[in-house]
C-alpha cells in the first residue's frame, strides 16, 4: 500500500502527532521549524547544536523524547547540509532520511516541517509532491516471494502529514497518483522472471483495464503477431517456451479525435542474450530487462488515476529471449513488421528487434508523439552511469520537453546525439540493416536502429539500462522514468 498523506497548517511545537519533523543546516542554523521547537523547548534544539550533537550533515538525523512545550511525543531532526547548498536535489535527500528513519519507529504517523524549507526555484507543490514521493520511495518494500524476517512494527508507519497551504492539496493528491505508479512498475520490476513472464506482464495489463473505467486493453497472441509481419519480435520469441505478448493500453481522456501520445516499452521478462549467451556473472540482474514496460504500464496507470485530459496509447512487447532449440542464430534475416529486413547479427541485441516493430505497430494510432523506454545497452551505462537516463530524439522541441519533465521531478534524462554520421555502423551486405553497430558509441547505434523505424514521426527513445533498477543483492527496480513520464503528460494534457 501507499503511504497515506495529507496537509496541515499546525505549527511544530502544538502539532498532535506521534512525531514531527525538522530541519537544522549545518554550521549551527536552525530552520524556521526547529527555531519555534527550540523556544517552546526552553533551547532544547540550540543545546543540541552547540555541543555538538546536531551536526545538520546532510545524511544525518537525530530522534529526540519528550522536549518540554512540544505536544510531540518525538522530534525527529534532520540534517540539511550547508544553507547556501540547500537546493531541490538536498531537499529530496532530507525527506529520504526522514522517511527511511519514520519506517523504523513504532508509530503509524507524523507531521513533516520539511516543507516549508526554502527550495530555490521550486514552490510548495513541488515540495509537497517531491516529499510525498520519496517518502513513498523509501516505504515500498518488496516480499511478494518471502515473508520478512523482522516483525512488521506496530502501529506500522503509514501516513505523513506536510506542512504546507491548503493550495497544495492537489499536488498531494497527484503526488499519491504518481506513487502508485511507480510502486507499479517498481514491483513488476522486482518479481522473478519465473513470475513475472510475458503472460503475467499481460495478465497485469488486462486487470489494469478492468479496474478503471475508460481503459482498453488489447493483447495480441503470437498468431496474430505473425500476420502482421513481426518477424523481428517473433525472431526473438522463438528460442522461448513461454509465448510472446503484445500488450497495448488505450486511455481515452480527452476527444475521439484527438491524436493520442504513445509510450512503448521494452519488456524482456529475461535476457538471457541467446544463442550470443551473456557472462553467468550477473545475468541475474537481466530479469530488469522488462523495466521499460513496467516503466510505461506504471506511468499509464498514474495517467489513468490522474485522469489526464489527453489520449494516451501505450504498447509493451513481451517476449523473453532465450537460447533454446528453435532460437534465432546469429546472422539470421528477419523480416521487420515495416518490411525493412535485419540481420541479427548479435542475439543479445534483442530489445531493438522487439521495439522495432512495436514501434511500427503503433503507427496505427498517428500519435502525435511517440516515447519508447528500453533497458536497452549496457553502453548507455558507461556513458551516463547510474544516475542520467540517456535520451535519443531529432525533435528538439521534443528533447527539450523531455529533459524539462526530468529536470522538474529530478528523474533526470541526458541527451544523447543522433545524427545520421552514425548510421553507418549498422550497414552489412546482407540485409537492409544489422541489429548491431559495432563497439563505438553503443547507445548512440542502438537509437539509430530505432529510428529508422519511426521516420516521419515526433519520437524519442529513453534508454534506462543504468537507471530502472539498483545493483546487487538487495538491488531493487527504482521505477524510473514513471516521474519523468508523468510529468511530461501532465505538462501536454489540458486544463
Ligand atoms: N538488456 C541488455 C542491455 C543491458 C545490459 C542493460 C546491462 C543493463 C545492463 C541488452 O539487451 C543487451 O544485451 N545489449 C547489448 C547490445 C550489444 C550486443 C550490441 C549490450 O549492451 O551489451
Ligand atoms: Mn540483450
Ligand atoms: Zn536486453
Amino acid at each position: 500500500m501507499t503511504l497515506q498523506f495529507g496537509l496541515t497548517q499546525q505549527a511544530p511545537e502544538a502539532a498532535i502527532t506521534p512525531c514531527v519533523v525538522v530541519g537544522v543546516y549545518e554550521d549551527r542554523v536552525p530552520s524556521a521549524a526547529a527555531t519555534r521547537v527550540d523556544q517552546a523547548s526552553g533551547g532544547a534544539l540550540a543545546r543540541l547544536i552547540e555541543s555538538g550533537d546536531l551536526s545538520g550533515k546532510l545524511g544525518t538525523s537525530h530522534l529526540l523524547f519528550a522536549l518540554p512545550g512540544v505536544k510531540a511525543a518525538r522530534v525527529l531532526v534532520v540534517g540539511l547540509g550547508e544553507q547556501k547548498k540547500f537546493d531541490a536535489l538536498r531537499f529530496q535527500r532530507a525527506c529520504n532520511e526522514a522517511a527511511r528513519v519514520l519506517k523504523g519507529l513504532p508509530l503509524a504517523e507524523a507531521v513533516s516541517y520539511l516543507t516549508e524549507l526554502e527550495v530555490p526555484g521550486r514552490d510548495a507543490a513541488w515540495k509537497v509532491r517531491t516529499a510525498a514521493l520519496a517518502s513513498d520511495a523509501q516505504a515500498y518494500r518488496y516480499t511478494a516471494t518471502f515473508k520478512p524476517k523482522d516483525k512488521p512494527k506496530t502501529p506500522e508507519f503509514s501516513t505523513l502529514h506536510f506542512a504546507a497551504p491548503e493550495s497544495a492539496a492537489p499536488a498531494l493528491a497527484a503526488a499519491g497518483a504518481i506513487a502508485e505508479g511507480v510502486r507499479f512498475a517498481r514491483e513488476l520490476g522486482n518479481l522473478p522472471p519465473n513470475i513475472c513472464t510475458p503472460a503475467y506482464l499481460a495478465a497485469q495489463a488486462q486487470k489494469l483495464a478492468h479496474e478503471h473505467a475508460g481503459v482498453r486493453c488489447e493483447i495480441l497472441e503470437e498468431a496474430e503477431l505473425r500476420k502482421l509481419g513481426m518477424g523481428a519480435l517473433l525472431g526473438v520469441a522463438q528460442g522461448s517456451a513461454n509465448p510472446p505478448k503484445l500488450i497495448v493500453l488505450e486511455w481515452r481522456g480527452a476527444a475521439a479525435g484527438e491524436k493520442p501520445y504513445a509510450l512503448v516499452g521494452k519488456g524482456i521478462t529475461f535476457d538471457t542474450g541467446g544463442i550470443s549467451i551473456k557472462p553467468s556473472a550477473g545475468m541475474e540482474e537481466m530479469k530488469f530487462d522488462m523495466c521499460g514496460a513496467a516503466g510505461v504500464l506504471g506511468a499509464f496507470l498514474a495517467a489513468v488515476q490522474l485522469k489526464l485530459k489527453l489520449n494516451l496509447v501505450c504498447v509493451a512487447p513481451a517476449v523473453e529471449n532465450m537460447p533454446g532449440g528453435k532460437a534465432q542464430r546469429p546472422s539470421d534475416v528477419v523480416t521487420t513488421m515495416s518490411g525493412q529486413t535485419v540481420e541479427v547479427l548479435n542475439t543479445d541485441a534483442e530489445g531493438r528487434l522487439i521495439l522495432c516493430d512495436a514501434l511500427t505497430y503503433v503507427q496505427k494510432y498517428t500519435p502525435q508523439a511517440i516515447i519508447d523506454v528500453a533497458t536497452l545497452t549496457g553502453a548507455c551505462v558507461i556513458a551516463l552511469g547510474k544516475h542520467a537516463t540517456g535520451l535519443m530524439s531529432k525533435d528538439d522541441a521534443l528533447a527539450a520537453e523531455l529533459l524539462a519533465a526530468g529536470e522538474a521531478t529530478l528523474d533526470r534524462a541526458w541527451r544523447l546525439p543522433l545524427w545520421d554520421d552514425y548510421q553507418s555502423q549498422l550497414e552489412t551486405g546482407y540485409a537492409d540493416i544489422a541489429n548491431i553497430g559495432g563497439k563505438y558509441a553503443g547507445a548512440i547505434t542502438a537509437g539509430c536502429f530505432l529510428a529508422r523505424f519511426t521516420e516521419g514521426y515526433r519520437w524519442a527513445h529513453l534508454d534506462i539500462a543504468g537507471t530502472a533498477w539498483e545493483e546487487g543483492r538487495k538491488g531493487s527496480a527504482t521505477g524510473r522514468p514513471v516521474p519523468l513520464l508523468v510529468q511530461y503528460l501532465m505538462d501536454r494534457a489540458e486544463g
